[in-house]
Formats: structure tokens, sequence, C-alpha cells
């Protein structure tokens, strides 16, 4: 589903991935570990296509992600259809005048109708359970409802890849089991879930697999999840615990 080949990023001169070789299939959950500035997110943006390889190349279901490709407006919503993003601060996703507007913007992109656009974004209410945010200004929004709406807001496209990058920075404990408990039945579900995270406590049981990132921003590590967590001495080597 995913094929990445000898990618290197860089932004002006700043290295940010390097030989970043990395084949995901349909239906993974996958873990992007890693110290502070080692790629993650950098990584989270090729995939979705905001950034683009300055070397190597990046394949969606054999096509190859490019400016070019992704300047092709049916394309491209074909794309984004299929992969979404929520980022790690929400704020940069949110800028709707209330979060049913918010939720109903991927749908009605997509071209959807305003009856189906509707059952859409309340099915996502129900499922983030957050009803009641429904008439509120995101941008009044607290840290962590501003986070449910953006992952409904994702969900509304029912993408088959859903990435995230720490999506439990500034969710209270609750809200953490929650959202872990809501990757995981979206993983069982069939979606592929690629998932950045400093946070170990909250994530059990979500991934199979580890992607580590060192500091000289590659993948030192492509492992089955369990193995990787409990190597203690690997996980103190690289600054991840
Ligand atoms: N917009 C930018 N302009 C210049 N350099 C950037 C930019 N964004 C990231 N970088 C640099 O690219 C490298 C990788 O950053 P990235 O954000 O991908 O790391 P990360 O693994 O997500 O880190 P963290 O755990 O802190 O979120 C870092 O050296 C960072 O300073
Ligand atoms: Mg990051």
């Amino acid at each position: 589903m995913i094929d990445i080949t000898n990618v290197e990023y860089s932004y002006n001169n700043n290295i940010a991935l390097t030989n970043i070789n990395l084949h995901i299939d349909k239906g993974e959950s996958i873990a992007l570990l890693g110290p502070n500035g080692s790629g993650k997110s950098t990584l989270l943006k090729l995939i979705n296509g905001i950034l683009f390889p300055n070397k190597g190349e990046y394949k969606f279901e054999g096509t190859n992600i490019t400016k070019k490709q992704l300047s092709n407006i049916k394309f491209s919503k074909l794309f984004h259809k299929k992969i979404g993003f929520i980022f790690q601060n929400s704020e940069t996703q949110l800028f709707c005048a209330n979060v049913y507007d918010e939720i109903a913007f991927g749908p009605r992109q997509m071209g959807m109708n305003e009856t189906q656009v509707e059952k859409r974004v309340n099915d996502c209410l129900d499922l983030l359970e957050i009803n009641e945010l429904k008439y509120r200004q995101p941008y009044n929004l607290s840290g962590g409802e501003k986070k449910k709406v953006a992952i409904a807001c994702v969900l509304s496209l029912n993408p088959d890849v859903i990435t995230l990058d720490e999506p439990m920075n500034s969710l209270d404990p609750k809200t953490k089991r929650f959202l872990k408990n809501l990757i995981i039945k979206l993983n069982e579900s069939g979606k592929t879930i690629i998932c950045s995270t400093h946070d170990f406590e909250y994530v059990d049981g979500i991934f199979k697999r580890a992607i580590v990132f060192s500091n000289e921003h590659t993948i030192v590590r492509d492992d089955v999840y369990k193995n990787v967590l409990n190597d203690d001495n690997f996980l103190y080597e690289h600054n991840i615990k």
C-alpha cells in the first residue's frame, strides 16, 4: 500500500530524513518512535503528500506521489479521501465557524449531498461522543476537545489509512484510554494505523510493528512492537525511554 524507497528530505539545509526505506501493508498498525527532531512528523507529512521527497520516491497504491501528481484535482481528492492525518496541533487543522461545518467540510468537498453529509457528521459526533460540541466554535474549544473534533473530521471521510502525530498529547487520562480503544477498533475494522508517539503507557495494545528513528534522521530498527518495547538497552541507547 505504501512504498518508500531511498527517501531523503531536508528543510533548506536541515536534514530531516535520510535513506528511508519502508513498506507498509494494508491493515498494519505501526508506531513511529524516536527522539525529538528525528524525523517522525516529517515522514507523516511525506506520507500525506504535504511534503515531497528531495530524493527517492514515495508510492501509494502503486502511484508515485509527487507535487505534479497531487496537482491533478481528481487524484488529489481520491488520495486525501484514502489517507487522513491527525496533526499534533489540532489548531492547524480547524478553520470553520462551527464543529458541524468543520466535520462536514471533507464530505462536502467529496461532493456528498447534504442528507449524506448530515448522516456522516452525526455518525462521527456519536463515535467521538462529542454531540454537545456540534454548534460550538472550534477556535474556542479546549485542547482535548479540539483533538476529538480533528479526529472526527478525519474519520468523516472514512479513510483507509489513518496517520496520527502524537495523538495522546494534551488529552486527559480518560480521553487517552478512549482514543486508544478507538484506534484499536479502527484497526480491527481494517484501517491502517501509522502513529508517532513518545507515550508508551496509553498506547498499549494498539501496535504490532515499531519503526524507530535515530538522531541521524534514519530508521535504525523496524521490528515487532513488543520486541522493541522489551529491549530496554536499545530504548535507552536511542533516547526513547
Ligand atoms: N519547518 C521546518 N523548518 C526547518 N527545519 C524543520 C522544520 N520542521 C522540522 N524541521 C527539522 O527537521 C528535523 C526533523 O523534525 P521532525 O519534526 O520531523 O521531528 P520529530 O521526530 O517529529 O520530533 P518530535 O518528537 O519533537 O515531534 C528536525 O531537525 C527539525 O528541527
Ligand atoms: Mg513530531
